[in-house]
């Protein structure tokens, strides 16, 4: 039989660059697919999507009607079958036939936590019939249908929970993936063992809020995050753990007394804020204050004084006026944040703040986010030039992309590096000299005179 060749796309969070890999061991072990990179040679057509801001469902449309017409022409031999064109992830699951309606080509439709049906999804369309769509946010037995996950490279995450219950006014998260929900202690650990032996030294835990994560073990103990990872610590070969993205309302001592003891632990910590205005945090029902933000930030930087602070933020928020947009500037100020994924607001279907009266004009919204921006970028730079003349523990990832005899690889911090060297060093932790702090990175040299680090 010919192999199979699946393309696939994919938008938005690190849920779903995690989801498009498990898709992958999926239909490679039940129907022999393979990826490839280039659509024309593709059997099956999947777009992995996202929800969260009205630009990323657009992208979605436009991308879908560019690559059916692109590739229709290489399917035009009798011997050569369409391909099947999929469409999964967070907006078909808010979407679900209204993707079959806008483009009448789909004929799959799947959501985050129904993909594990796609091999009898295809067995079904292959007796004839369909579009078939399969959009229902009931957490099954999603992960126990699941082949082993594979991965190459040094770094591997892991989804240790999904879903979200806090439904923030302008969030779209608990409507496309469904309640909270966390995955078995034991299920987790055998992930990250099976990873471990493909040759990953970093683990990445992942969820919507990673830090809200209750799971049980076989005997029936309760796990929070923070006895999950020193359960994760103890596994033969884990160098580094990270974890993201956590939520405020979420945190405990324990988890910040961790990066005190845990060597594995890597000093990063991504903490979304969104404003600076306890009147806007209140509006979007965040359930924390600006104080105690400030006061889990502090607790952090005694623990580790090294941690790199990274945080997400929204403005235009309905009803934000231009004082509290200065209040956010100032928390800005105030903590040095060494990293920031900064948005407008973008309404979206069903949520709360989408008909909250005192929308902000566009034209605000967009010029408050290139004063944020600015801002944010100083930080990250000064940030960043800070580490010049320091040995980091580079993971090194692969070839940079612009080539040349480099490689990249990042920090503990998370912190992306370049410097000269050989593919020797690919999937390998080693000692590199900071010599420059550049916007969105760092440059440096391998350092061979330091000891091993981690
Ligand atoms: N659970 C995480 C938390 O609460 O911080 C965030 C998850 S969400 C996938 C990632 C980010 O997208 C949010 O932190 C927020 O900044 C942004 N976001 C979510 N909904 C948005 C909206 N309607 N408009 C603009 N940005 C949005
Ligand atoms: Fe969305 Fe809020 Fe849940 Fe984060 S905590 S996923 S922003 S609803
Ligand atoms: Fe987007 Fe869904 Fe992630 S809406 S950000 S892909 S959870």
């Amino acid at each position: 039989m010919p192999l199979k060749k699946l393309f696939i796309k994919t938008f938005g969070c690190q849920m779903n660059d995690y989801d498009t890999a498990r898709i992958i061991d999926l239909l490679r072990a039940s129907h022999g697919y393979l990826p490839v990179d280039a659509p024309e040679q593709a059997d099956l057509i999947v777009f992995n999507t996202c929800h969260i801001r009205e630009k990323a469902e657009e992208k979605l449309f436009s991308e879908l009607g560019r690559l059916y017409k692109m590739v229709l022409p290489a399917h035009r031999s009798p011997n050569r079958p369409p391909p099947i064109f999929a469409v999964g992830g967070c907006v078909a699951q808010a979407s679900g036939q209204e993707i079959v309606r806008r483009a009448p080509f789909v004929q799959l439709v799947f959501g985050p936590q129904t993909y594990h049906r796609l091999p009898a999804m295809l067995d079904q369309l292959a007796r004839g019939g369909g579009p078939i769509c399969a959009a229902e946010v009931v957490p099954d037995s999603k992960f126990d249908a699941l082949p082993p996950s594979r991965g190459e490279g040094p770094m591997a995450s892991v989804t240790v929970q999904e879903g979200c219950n806090k439904f923030c006014a302008f969030c779209v998260v608990p409507y496309t993936r469904g309640q909270e929900w966390s995955r078995p202690v034991e299920e987790i650990l055998d992930e990250i063992a099976g990873r471990v032996r493909q040759g990953a030294l970093e683990i990445q835990l992942l969820g919507q809020n990673v830090n809200a994560y209750q799971g049980l073990d076989r005997s029936g103990l309760p796990h929070d995050l923070a006895l999950l990872i020193r359960r994760v610590a103890l596994l033969p070969g884990v160098e580094r753990i990270r974890f993201v993205t956590s939520h405020p309302a979420d945190m405990t001592d324990e988890l910040v007394e961790m990066f005190a003891d845990l060597p594995q632990l890597c000093p990063y910590f991504h903490l979304p804020i969104q404003s600076g205005s306890d009147r806007i945090l209140a509006q979007m029902g965040r359930g924390h204050t600006v104080a105690t933000y400030l006061a889990w930030v502090q607790s952090l930087r005694q623990a580790c004084p090294d941690i790199a602070i990274a945080s997400d933020f929204i403005v235009g928020f309905p009803g934000e006026t231009e004082a509290d947009f200065q209040d956010t500037l100032a928390l800005v100020e105030q903590v040095s944040f060494d990293h920031a994924y900064s948005f407008c607001f973008s309404p979206r279907p069903g949520t709360r703040a989408e008909s909250m009266p005192e929308q902000v004009p566009p034209e605000v919204r967009t010029a408050r986010l290139a004063i944020l921006q600015e801002a944010l970028n100083a930080h990250q730079l000064r940030r960043n030039q800070g580490r010049v003349g320091r040995v980091e523990a580079v993971l090194v990832e692969g070839p940079a992309k612009k080539g040349l005899g480099e490689l990249t690889g990042r920090t503990p911090g998370f912190r992306k590096v370049h410097f000269p060297g050989g593919a020797e060093w690919i999937g390998q932790i080693v000692p590199v000299r900071i010599t420059e702090g550049l916007p969105n990175s760092l440059r440096g040299i391998l350092d061979q005179t330091s000891r091993r680090v981690r």
